[in-house]
């Protein structure tokens, strides 16, 4: 698979999964046991949270030619 292939799908599944945790974490964070309770919210969030970690990884590796060349470049 091609690597902008890779990045699309990449990409669009980190945009989800920071949407599902972000907003479940925020949800928690506002409105405690009342909406979300602990035991789902512990059942979800931690694991999204690892693919979360796992798809920004994912992220940078693609992107990583793309960081050389604009932050790891030396100066003349
Ligand atoms: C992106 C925005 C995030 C927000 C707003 C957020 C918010 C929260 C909140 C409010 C709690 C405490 C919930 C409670 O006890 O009432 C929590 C717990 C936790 N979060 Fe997140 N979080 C985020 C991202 C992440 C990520 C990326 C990870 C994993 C790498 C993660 C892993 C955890 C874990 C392991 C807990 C503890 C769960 C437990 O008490 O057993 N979170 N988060």
């Amino acid at each position: 698979m091609s690597r902008v292939k890779m990045l699309r799908i990449v990409n669009l599944l980190l945009a989800l999964v920071f949407i599902g945790v972000a907003f479940g974490g925020l949800v928690r964070m506002f409105t405690g046991d009342s909406l979300i309770p602990y035991a789902t919210f512990n059942q979800i969030h931690p694991i999204s949270g690892l693919i979360f970690v796992i798809l920004v990884i994912a992220h940078i590796y693609l992107n990583f030619n793309w960081i050389k060349a604009n932050y790891l470049k030396k100066k003349k």
